[in-house]
């Protein structure tokens, strides 16, 4: 049809060709003809055979119009004069810079992400909860307020339990900052640990419900905040129920002992520890006081056993990382707010119940005695050692001095025999006890405890003041109104 219209340039020819078809009467057809045999470009050909407006293509300017690649894969790179931007005006050329820039695109957004994750790596979610914008950081934060000069900021783990419930709102009185964690696991009536952690939200301290085995909680709490001290009293106490699940003993009192002091050594800056273990780590010495320079490698149970390894434990990371640490030997804590598997208490629901109970008498009819040391006086004694405490001298992980490293006693320095404390029990109960004599089994019970106090006296000003019979009173106060209150509550629709 146009064959003869056709040049070397394959551009023009597809442009030729192009229009050609546009074009409706025969009469533009062949006026189109002509002024292309003449070299008029195909598209001024077109613009000067019809109407203006009626062909779109034809109105455009040739210089842009000359600018449409007619062969794809052809490249030229050149000044868009419209613009004054670089234009590309090949489809190769356009295909290979569009892939590039999406490229660079993606590279840009992958560097971008792995700086943000970088940047809060650790901190920015637990499980599902993100910690830039959840509640739960708030009230981590407020929880560690301090409101007095030189305040504390002490995260207390175990803080559910009875003597971590009482340092926490004794601390949180004065002005400290005080975090508190517990796992409340079922080794006794979880209820209770529940209504402690009531009574402890009342004065604005939050407990987070989490176990101390959790590096990653750990460490984020040590991100989001600067704790001075760390009250550790988080254990699996007791020590009879060692036989029945030892493995308990070794998750609480070994591997998390390990797991917090990883997390105080890597924190930046590294807290003050004070933590608890026990008397029972005196075994079966028959030296009596019982002093922190007395030997301690006969113990009775796996309770004791831990104890003391974790004592072990402790110097190690005191040596190793700087870390100072004061661990606390109690002697049978005692008070309101106790624990329900210890004798007093149990020896209460069972005179009140009428009930009979179990005495243990050691090997020739020797009456078993215990160094009772009521809440409040050790209490004392762990505020009194997290005040004394001197810094870490490490941080993230690094020692760089010799770091203080104490242990101390807490007792009462006046041992009471079990058949006395049961005649106490039975004046503030006003109920007389049904008693059953028993030889004392080998489950890890140790036939006495005593403290020695000095030390504690001297260095922390330690001076228990309460003795059994006001403090068993107290006791028993708090029990019978505890448990008709709970009565109540459970009662109700
Ligand atoms: N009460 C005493 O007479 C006595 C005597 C000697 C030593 N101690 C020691 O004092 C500390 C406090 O004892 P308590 O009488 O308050 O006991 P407790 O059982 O009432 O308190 C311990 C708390 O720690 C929590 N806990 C246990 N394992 C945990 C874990 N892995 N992660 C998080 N939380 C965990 C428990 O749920 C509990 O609330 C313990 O270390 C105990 O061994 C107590």
């Amino acid at each position: 049809m146009h064959e003869h219209l056709l040049t070397s340039d394959p551009s023009r020819e597809d442009r030729v060709k192009v229009h050609w078809w546009y074009l409706k009467t025969a009469k533009e057809k062949l006026q189109f003809k002509a002024l292309c045999k003449r070299g008029l470009s195909p598209a001024m050909a077109v613009g000067s055979v019809s109407k203006p407006g009626q062909y779109p293509h034809a109105a455009m300017p040739l210089s842009v119009q000359d600018n449409f690649p007619s062969t794809p894969g052809k490249a030229k790179m050149e000044r868009n004069n419209y613009f004054g931007f670089t234009k590309i005006t090949s489809r190769w050329h356009s295909s290979i810079s569009a892939k590039f820039s999406f490229w660079l695109v993606v590279l840009v957004f992958l560097l971008a992400f792995a700086v943000f994750r970088l940047k809060f790596s650790g901190i920015h979610t637990i499980g599902h909860v993100s910690l830039l914008t959840d509640p739960w950081v708030k009230h981590v934060k407020h929880s560690c307020h301090v409101k007095r000069d030189d305040g504390l900021v002490v995260l207390v783990t175990g803080s559910a339990g009875f003597v971590g419930s009482h340092v926490s709102l004794y601390l949180k009185k004065r002005g400290d900052g005080v975090l508190g964690i517990d796992n409340f696991n079922n080794y006794y009536d979880p209820s209770l640990k529940a209504a402690r952690r009531a009574l402890l939200e009342k004065q604005g301290i939050f407990v987070v419900e989490a176990d101390i085995n959790d590096a990653a909680l750990l460490q984020t709490l040590f991100s989001l905040v600067s704790f001075t001290h760390v009250m550790h009293l988080a254990a699996q106490a007791g020590v009879r129920y060692a036989m029945e699940n030892p493995g308990s003993y070794v998750h609480s009192n070994i591997a998390g002992l390990v797991g917090l002091f990883e997390a105080c050594k890597n924190a930046n800056p590294q807290p003050a520890v004070v933590w608890a273990s026990s008397s029972s780590v005196y075994g079966l010495n028959r030296k009596v006081p019982f002093s922190e320079f007395d030997r301690t490698d006969k113990p009775a149970s796996l309770y004791a056993a831990t104890k003391k390894a974790g004592e072990m434990i402790a110097h190690t990371y005191n040596h190793i990382y700087g870390l100072s640490i004061t661990g606390l030997r109690f002697f049978t804590v005692y008070g309101p707010w106790g624990r329900p598997d210890m004798a007093y208490f149990f020896f209460t629901k069972a005179i009140l119940e009428g009930k009979t109970i179990n005495v243990y008498q050691g090997p020739n009819g020797v009456e078993l005695a215990r160094d009772f040391t009521y809440i409040d006086d050790v209490v004392k004694g762990c505020v009194a050692s997290l005040d004394t405490a001197q810094r870490s001298t490490g941080s993230g992980g690094k020692k760089k001095g010799p770091a203080q490293l104490r242990m101390f006693n807490l007792g009462n320095t006046k041992p009471v025999t079990v058949p006395d404390m049961v005649k106490i029990l039975e004046k503030h109960l006003k109920r007389k006890a049904h008693i059953n004599i028993v030889s004392m089994p080998r489950n890890g019970d140790v036939p006495f405890t005593h403290a020695n106090i000095t030390l504690a006296q001297r260095q922390l000003s330690y001076n228990p003041t309460t003795d059994l019979e006001t403090g068993l009173k107290k006791f028993v106060h708090w029990y019978r109104s505890y448990h008709s209150n709970s009565d109540k509550s459970r009662s109700r629709p």
